[in-house]
């Protein structure tokens, strides 16, 4: 009896003060702790756990919430959850997104933000979801840190309760190596098989006078760039296109496919300059995604559309679809449908159709059932706050079953911040959880100095390339005369694209440490040997007594689903 209520008595005080729990009555129980930083809060018995929550309410700005201040470290990453409830909807904006943010305020007076938790849609009827998520304190010293709950839009009360914020300290810090040890595993065994070589010799030939060379001439994996189809078009551009031809396989065009690219006055088609840089690509060996048939931020859409409701919004948007899907049939391997839902939807709120997300799967898996249909968001793997919610629409879509293939994962990473490879992974394993490949379709990051940005690049890169649900890595550009972030993204520079140390760095990896080339002496082999390659189009040479016998030459392919590769080599 007396041990029971120890054990009680333990248990609700680890509940109140749970381990490095950073916020103080995130239970609501009690006035006090909580700022109210809106027109009205009030403790109600309306809860999700406990005895109360805190209602919020009479609200003028989307922001306005309970928020409390917190002690921040340098560097380091805390993880955030709480609850929340609508008590009412907005009939204008199905799509409620609700967020717990974060407000750093610098000695200087300087301000900024950043999103620590997210759930989009939400609406009254889904009753108390959970926020969960994570957000990484700055380099520098912070005066104060201000964690509060924000979203809807204001006409719409809200309770919330169960907060929470721990610091991660299972999270090393991007400089700690020890994230290596694991994407080298992955590389190893998801981005290699083994060749195994078996040598035989006629009579007389003297074995030890025989050199095998095992090389890849081509990478399968997919690496990619956007492209920009103007410049890539220009007859004096034949620089920036040979670049692209030498070391690229897949390619995206930067806008030319986008709806008001395509269509920017209303049964006016302009498909042109896409289709010309495409089957200039693809007469190279190059691989295109389709990025994208809608874009659900209302600055993306063109005057024209966002003048269309109802059926009239359905049919533009269904023609649009079903021409463009027609016009690149065969042409793209890809198309993103909807891109960065996450963050906004106009189309859902202008039909007042929740669902209508669906419905565009629905439309252009029917136009193409043989094109891949992705997801593709921002924020989702250079920052935690919004992982779990893109995890979250992706099941959705998946469990509709209107032709989802992947989730296109966007990675522009936060200029200046040195990608943390544990992070990258712990973000990646999240949305991982949907079950379906995911591919890095945007990637870029900034840094001044070109030898911080090679370390950034490199470290982005494997930690991308070492996850196994990782199928295909694009970066959205190279070039610093066409980088929409400018010369501190790029990797090459001037009229001539002349690599800089990002650019080196880079190369290296794609074309040295991640391409296989090995030679063999059989004198120390022996005639029966195992090259672990990278999966690819490959040449194996021999040389005899010093010379290339041409006649012996072979070429073969490895791919993924072949564990073994069996390669005879007769020297006669
Ligand atoms: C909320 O606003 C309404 C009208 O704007 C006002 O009548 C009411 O008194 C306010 N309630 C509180 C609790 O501030
Ligand atoms: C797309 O192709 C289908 C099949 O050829 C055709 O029926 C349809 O009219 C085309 N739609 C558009 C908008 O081009
Ligand atoms: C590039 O980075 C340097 C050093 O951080 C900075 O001074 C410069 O303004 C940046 N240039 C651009 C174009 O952003």
């Amino acid at each position: 009896m007396l041990v029971t209520l120890f054990i009680a008595v333990f248990f609700r005080m680890c509940i109140m003060y749970a381990y490095g729990e950073l916020l103080k009555n995130g239970g609501f129980e009690a006035e006090g702790d909580w700022q109210c930083f809106a027109p009205h809060c009030e403790l109600v018995t309306n809860k999700h756990t406990g005895q109360h929550a805190m209602k919020i309410s009479n609200r003028t700005h989307f922001f306005q919430g309970a928020s409390q201040f917190i002690h921040v470290e340098p560097s380091k990453t805390y993880a955030v959850s709480g609850y929340i409830k609508l008590l009412n909807d907005q009939p204008e904006h199905h799509s409620q997104m609700v967020t717990m943010a974060v407000e750093f305020t610098y000695s200087s007076g300087y301000k900024s933000y950043d999103t620590a938790a997210a759930h989009a849609p939400v609406l009254k009827s889904d009753g108390w979801v959970h926020l969960q998520g994570e957000f990484g304190a700055p380099r520098d010293h912070v005066k104060t840190t201000r964690i509060y709950f924000q979203g809807p839009h204001p006409s719409v009360d809200f309770v919330v309760d169960d907060a929470s914020v721990t610091e991660m300290t299972s999270v090393p810090l991007p400089t700690d190596p020890s994230w290596r040890k694991q994407t080298d595993s992955v590389i190893h065994s998801k981005r290699m098989s083994n060749i195994q070589i078996h040598v035989s010799a006629a009579p007389g030939l003297n074995r030890n006078d025989v050199q095998i060379r095992v090389v890849q001439k081509k990478k399968s994996f997919p690496f990619g760039t956007v492209v920009n189809a103007p410049v890539y078009n220009r007859e004096s551009q034949s620089k920036y296109r040979d670049f692209i031809h030498n070391h690229f396989n897949w390619a995206v065009p930067e806008g030319r496919l986008k709806w008001p690219a395509v269509e920017g006055h209303q049964g006016h088609d302009n498909f042109g300059p896409a289709l010309k840089m495409i089957n200039g690509l693809k007469s190279h060996g190059i691989k295109v995604r389709g990025h994208t048939l809608v874009w659900s931020s209302q600055f993306a859409i063109q005057p024209w559309v966002q003048a269309l409701s109802g059926d009239k919004l359905r049919q533009a948007v269904e023609h649009h679809i079903q021409l463009t899907t027609n016009i690149t049939h065969g042409l793209v391997e890809h198309w993103d449908v909807n891109n960065e839902n996450l963050h906004g939807t106009w189309y859902q709120d202008r039909l007042h159709d929740p669902d209508y997300n669906l419905e565009l799967f629905r439309i252009a898996h029917r136009a193409d059932p043989s094109v891949k249909l992705f997801l593709n968001d921002n924020t989702v793997v250079r920052s935690g706050g919004f992982t779990q919610a893109y995890l979250d629409m992706a099941r959705k879509v998946k469990s509709a079953n209107v032709g989802l293939y992947g989730m296109g994962v966007q990675s522009h990473f936060i200029a200046g911040r040195d990608p943390n490879p544990h992070l990258i992974k712990l973000r990646l394993d999240l949305l991982a959880q949907a079950g379906i490949p995911i591919w890095v379709t945007e990637m870029d990051l900034m840094a001044g100095d070109e030898n911080t940005r090679a370390d950034y690049y490199e470290r982005a890169l494997r930690a991308l390339y070492g996850h196994p649900a990782v199928e295909g890595i694009l970066l959205w550009g190279f070039w610093d005369q066409r980088h929409w972030r400018g010369v501190n993204a790029s990797l090459v520079q001037g009229p001539d694209l002349t690599p800089n140390a990002a650019g080196r760095r880079v190369l290296d990896l794609l074309e040295n440490q991640w391409m296989t080339d090995e030679t063999h002496e059989l004198s120390q082999s022996g005639d029966r040997f195992t090259v672990r390659g990278f999966h690819g189009d490959y040449e194996l040479h021999v040389r005899y007594q010093g010379h290339e016998r041409n006649d012996l030459k072979q070429t073969f392919s490895i791919s993924p689903s072949q564990a073994t590769h069996n390669v005879n080599v007769h020297i006669h």
